[in-house]
Formats: structure tokens, C-alpha cells, sequence
């Protein structure tokens, strides 16, 4: 049987649109069975409605604190039973106890160059500090704000005259290969987490994860 996928989305949603466009081309062999947002509509849902696939909003302003939106967030992933939860943009601290609910199968894509810049306003940051490289990284999700094992990290030059925005869209074009490739190793079994770290066919990957170079 075909895996099964819940993506998780709180806005523009091209990461989900990069994983539509790899299970429809045959690179990520695995069903979306659902794609949920936390903010009704935004442009990810879009894109899944467009694909044809189902879509739930769970807003977390109707909940009284953030352990009763994530265990709504729980029963409604858990009706499908997913390989894997995929967070694409989703915008949302994690409890520890829906972490480790889904410890091993959990995976978030993050814009820096990790362990740098954890957090939000990654491109600022990077721009300010006059770095030379920026990037992403997906790793495995573990309790503590983007700090899982990584898996992959993509890096790209910044360029004279670059922006937030310029850098960003350089970023996000990598992102958009680096993520469903990585869920493609987790749902061929080759990719798993252990408690040295992320493991890639046996071997324990460096801290910095699988680099890919554009
Ligand atoms: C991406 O930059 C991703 O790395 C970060 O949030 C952004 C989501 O973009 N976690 P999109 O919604 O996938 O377009």
C-alpha cells in the first residue's frame, strides 16, 4: 500500500506545493491524506483544493491553551494513520507531548542554515550579519524549537544587493528539492532517527545533516 502523509500549513504552502508536484512526477511515492492549516484561507489550502486533496482548517484561536489545539491537532492526523507529518510553513510551537507522539515521523523544514538562526526572520538575520552562505535544513522534530537531528541542508550564496526577498525566493527554490527528497528516504526505509542522531543507509549522518549543493 501507498505511505500516507499529513502536511501541515499555515500560509503560502509552496513547500506542500513541491510535495503535490513530486507524488504527482513520480519522485515521492506516497499519498497526501490530508493537509491541514491552522489559519483559514490562505493560499496553501489552495493549492490543495486545486490537487484535489482534503483539506481541514483547525483554528487554534478557537482553543482554550495549546494542549487542547494539539490534541484536536492529534485525533484529526491519527484518523489517517500517516508514515509521516510533514510541518511546511506550519507556524505553530509544538507541545512535547504531539512531538513525541509522533517521534521518528515528525519533520519540519526550517530557512537557515541550522544551528544557526533558529527562530523567525532568518534572511534578516543572515543580512545583517554580513554571512556569505544562507540556507535550509529538515530535520527530525524534537521538543525544543528547531533543534532535531538534521537530515539535509541546502546551501546558497548571498549575493550583492540581495534582500530578504531575493535570498528568500534562492532559499525557497532549494527547500522545494531538499524536503520531499528526504521524505522520499524516510518512506524507502533508508532514513530513520536513533538515539545518536539522524540515520542515513546505516550510517549516522554529521551533525550538519546530508549536504546538497544546487
Ligand atoms: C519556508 O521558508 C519554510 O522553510 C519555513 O516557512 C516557510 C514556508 O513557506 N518553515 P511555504 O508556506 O512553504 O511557501
Amino acid at each position: 500500500m501507498k505511505k500516507k502523509l499529513v502536511i501541515l500549513i499555515s500560509g503560502s504552502g509552496s513547500n506542500l506545493q513541491a510535495f503535490i508536484d513530486a507524488t504527482q512526477q513520480g519522485r515521492l511515492d506516497a499519498d497526501i491524506a490530508l493537509v491541514i492549516s491552522n489559519k483559514p484561507g490562505v493560499k496553501g489550502l489552495e493549492r490543495a483544493e486545486a490537487a484535489n486533496l482534503p483539506t481541514a482548517v483547525l483554528e487554534h484561536q478557537t482553543f482554550p491553551d495549546r494542549p487542547a489545539f494539539d490534541h484536536a491537532l492529534m485525533a484529526l492526523i491519527d484518523r489517517h494513520q500517516p508514515d509521516a507529518i510533514i510541518l511546511a510553513g506550519f507556524m505553530r510551537i509544538l507541545t512535547a507531548e504531539f512531538v513525541s507522539h509522533y517521534s521518528g515521523k515528525l519533520f519540519n523544514i526550517h530557512p537557515s542554515l541550522l544551528p544557526s538562526y533558529p527562530g523567525l526572520h532568518t534572511h534578516r538575520r543572515a543580512l545583517e550579519n554580513q554571512d556569505r552562505e544562507a540556507g535550509a535544513s529538515v530535520h527530525f522534530v524534537v521538543p525544543e524549537l528547531d533543534a532535531g537531528p538534521l537530515i539535509i541542508q541546502a546551501r546558497v550564496p548571498i549575493l550583492p544587493g540581495d534582500n530578504e526577498n531575493t535570498l528568500a525566493s534562492r532559499v525557497l527554490v532549494q527547500e522545494h528539492i531538499i524536503y520531499p527528497m528526504a521524505i522520499q528516504w524516510f518512506l524507502e526505509n533508508r532514513l530513520r532517527l536513533t538515539h545518536n542522531g539522524a540515520e542515513l543507509d546505516g550510517t549516522v549522518l554529521p551533525p550538519h545533516g546530508f549536504t546538497h549543493t544546487g
